[in-house]
Order: structure tokens, then C-alpha cells, then sequence
């Protein structure tokens, strides 16, 4: 680090080893905080407001709340939209490693107005089936969603004026079923499964009797339609690239692996030495496992995902449904409240990384939704209790990490 002084204050030059060299101009008598990010471009430089340092934060039941305090938000220039679909958020990412203690960062997928990663899929779907002059203004677009993509395209049918017809079983939750239903949305729940092919072999067959009725249907297809893994190959792939230069490993969730082969594919076509993890959920089939009872939404399919390419993918881990809950804690206990989903591949993830890397290998997740819409299932200890019993027993008094400790003690002995 060097400095030097001139009329407007003193400028300091900062490099270090093997980034980009940063110069930033400074009040005399300022400290000037630089943070190093694993995986980044370069290290985060912060000039601290010269003066007194602030009071230390309140002692609460003995405890501080561990690490420095984060820099306030900054302001960017205005989006403007005249469809919600037209705004996604693409660089935002949450810094894991207080939590897992590995260099892991999850990129956040749930920050736009359908809520979750399904979005991308069902506006390019959508977008797909009108240039190839398959939607007119009388079509009913169909679909077979445990939720998200049920949300998101309730919502961009809403916006474009077709009608919609979600098909969905009794893992969705409520509140999901809602949500479509002000979109002005109509919802078929399926509670009996196919004696063969389970829940999910049931919603495929009420939708094809749904095709064969009325000739207006238009079936996406989200398992087979190249569209899905279209929009994560065009914009979520490159977005974790250019945010993570020195990624090594990308853990990707699978549900109908439409985010998971988007990713794989331009990871294997532009950056061949990052190594592609799938993380799926145990009861799944996707990946040849046994079937079993599944709860959480999203992830694990009852079928070989259609779009699943297997050479893509380096390695599988696959997660019990109470790890989830626990990660999902654990990271609500820090203040992020996301979907079960993330808890699945957070959890696959940092046991992965604990059993094949170093602390500092620069990984990224993906975080497919937000809480809410788990308030009632994942978040929920009656809910728990019913579809885990005792070791769905997570509650606990809410209580603030160590000062310095990196990661609160894990439930384990609930
Ligand atoms: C919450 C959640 N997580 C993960 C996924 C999996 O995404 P994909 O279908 O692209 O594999 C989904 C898909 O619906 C989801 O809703």
C-alpha cells in the first residue's frame, strides 16, 4: 500500500497479491478498511468516516453480535419496467462463510416479482412459444409446477393476457396456491398418486387429458423444453462467471435440472476447470436412488429428469430433507430466510466442500427462492413435527452467536 498527498487530500494505492490495484481518495486522518473477497476481482476498499470509532454494540445476554458492521446500501440508477419480467436481479450473492466457514457464496435468485428462480424459465418459455407462433389470444397456457414456475407464469400470463392453468399436488403450499389464484390463475391440486409413477405421473396425466379436451391448450413443458435451460445458460451462468473470476466449484440444485444443464453446459463450454456439483434431495430418482417420501418443494423429481445430460455433471450429493431444515435455520438465525431449497443446497453443499476442499476454494450456490412462502411448512415446528417428528425438533430460543464465532453451534441434539 502507498500514498501520497495532493490539494484534494491524500489518494492510497492498494494491491494485493495477484488483483487489481485500486486507488482511492481519502480525508486526511481517515482508516481505510480493505477486505479481501475469495473469488472477486478485487478487494473491497472502504473509507472509514474519519473521527471517534464508533461505540462498540450493545451487550446482549452476554453475547455481541459476531464480525464488523456491514456498509450501508448504495444507491444505483432507476430500473424502469412496464412487465414484471422485464427486471431479475443478477449480481446479487450471499457471503456464506460465516455460516458454513467454507468460501462459499450463494447467489440469490428469489429478488424479483415472481419471487423465485422460475422466472427466468417461464418468461423464456413463454417468449419461445409466441415467436414460434404457438400462443394466440385465446390460448390457455398449462403447466405442471410444484409452485414457482406456477407463480411466475400465472404472473407473465397475466401481464401478456393468456389464461392459465397451474397443475400441482399437495406439496405445494398454500400460500403458493394463492398467489397464482390472484393472478387470476386456475389451480389443480392432485392428492393421489399414480400407483407406478407417484404424484408427479398423476399431474402429467390430468394435464394430457387437459390437452385432449380443449384444442386451445398450449403445454409448455418445462422438463423437456429447451427454453428452461435456455434462460440459465444466457444469463445465470455468465452472471456467476464474470462475479467469481476464480470459481472452482458450482453446486447446483435439480429439480427438472433446466437451471442445473443451463449452468453445466456453459460452465463445460467456457470454463471446463470448474467442477459442477449437483446436489439433489434424498426420495428423489433423478439421479437413480431410491423413491421415497419427499415435503420440501422444488428439488428431487419422481422421474429421470428428461433434460438431465449426466456427462455435465462432475458429482451428485445427495441430502436428507432434516439437514435441509436444519441449514434453514441456521440461516434464518443469521437473518436470511430463504426457501427449503436453499437449505438443501447450502447443506449438500458445504459437506461437500468439507469432504473434497480446501477452507478458501472460492464455490457458489444458488438460492432458489425467499422464506415466506415457508412460513407454514419448513419454518413451522407443528409442520415439522408432523412430516419428521422428533427429528424435526429444531426450535429453539433465539440467541445470538458468540462474539467472533464464525457459525452458531448446529441444533444437533434436537
Ligand atoms: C424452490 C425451487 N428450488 C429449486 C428448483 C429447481 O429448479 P429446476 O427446475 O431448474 O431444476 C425449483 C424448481 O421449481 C424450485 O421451485
Amino acid at each position: 500500500m502507498s500514498d501520497s498527498n495532493d490539494d484534494s487530500g491524500t489518494t492510497v494505492r492498494i494491491q494485493l497479491h495477484g488483483l487489481d490495484a485500486q486507488t482511492v481518495a481519502v480525508a486526511p486522518g481517515t482508516t481505510v478498511q480493505v477486505s479481501y473477497v475469495a473469488g472477486g476481482k478485487a478487494a473491497l476498499v472502504t473509507p472509514d468516516a474519519p473521527g471517534p470509532r464508533p461505540a462498540p454494540p450493545p451487550v446482549r445476554d452476554g453475547r455481541r453480535p459476531a464480525g464488523p458492521r456491514p456498509p450501508g446500501p448504495t444507491v444505483g440508477s432507476p430500473n424502469i419496467v412496464s412487465a414484471p419480467q422485464q427486471f431479475n436481479t443478477h449480481d446479487l450473492f450471499v457471503d456464506l462463510r460465516p455460516i458454513v466457514d467454507q468460501a462459499l457464496f450463494c447467489k440469490v435468485e428469489g429478488m424479483n416479482f415472481a419471487g423465485s428462480v422460475k422466472l427466468k424459465a417461464a418468461a423464456a418459455m413463454v417468449e419461445a412459444a409466441e415467436i414460434a407462433g404457438q400462443l394466440n389470444p385465446w390460448s390457455i397456457i398449462v403447466e405442471s409446477s410444484s409452485g414457482n414456475l406456477g407463480v411466475a407464469l400465472a404472473m407473465v400470463s397475466a401481464n401478456r393476457g393468456y389464461r392459465f392453468i397451474c397443475v400441482t399436488d399437495d406439496r405445494c403450499n398454500p400460500q403458493t396456491r394463492r398467489l397464482m389464484e390472484t393472478y387470476g390463475a386456475e389451480v389443480h391440486v392432485i392428492s393421489t398418486p399414480h400407483p407406478e409413477t407417484g404424484l408427479l405421473g398423476a399431474r402429467l396425466e390430468h394435464l394430457r387429458e387437459l390437452c385432449d379436451r380443449n384444442p386451445d391448450t398450449v403445454w409448455l413443458n418445462q422438463y423437456e423444453n429447451p427454453a428452461n435451460a435456455g434462460a440459465h445458460y444466457a444469463t445465470t451462468a455468465p452472471a456467476i462467471a464474470r462475479a467469481f473470476p476464480a470459481l472452482e466449484v458450482l453446486f447446483v440444485g435439480a429439480g427438472t435440472t433446466g437451471t442445473l444443464m443451463g449452468n453445466a453446459r456453459w460452465f463445460k463450454q467456457y470454463r471446463p476447470d470448474v467442477r459442477v456439483v449437483a446436489i439433489d434431495v434424498e426420495g428423489s430418482v433423478s439421479f437413480g436412488g431410491p423413491a421415497a417420501p419427499r415435503h420440501i418443494p422444488g428439488l428431487g423429481m419422481g422421474m429421470t429428469p428428461p433434460a438431465l445430460d449426466r456427462s455435465l455433471v462432475d458429482d451428485v450429493v445427495m441430502v436428507p430433507e432434516t439437514e435441509t431444515l436444519r441449514m434453514c435455520q441456521r440461516l434464518a438465525m443469521r437473518g436470511f430466510l430463504f426457501g427449503g431449497s436453499t437449505g438443501t443446497v447450502v447443506a449438500g453443499a458445504a459437506g461437500w466442500l468439507a469432504r473434497h476442499a480446501r477452507p478458501d476454494t472460492p464455490a457458489v450456490t444458488l438460492a432458489p427462492d425467499q422464506g415466506e412462502r415457508y412460513l407454514d411448512t419448513v419454518y413451522a415446528p407443528a409442520w415439522r413435527e408432523e412430516h419428521y417428528g422428533t427429528a424435526g425438533h429444531l426450535s429453539r430460543p433465539h440467541r445470538l452467536p458468540d462474539a467472533g464465532a464464525a457459525v452458531p453451534p448446529p441444533p444437533s441434539e434436537e
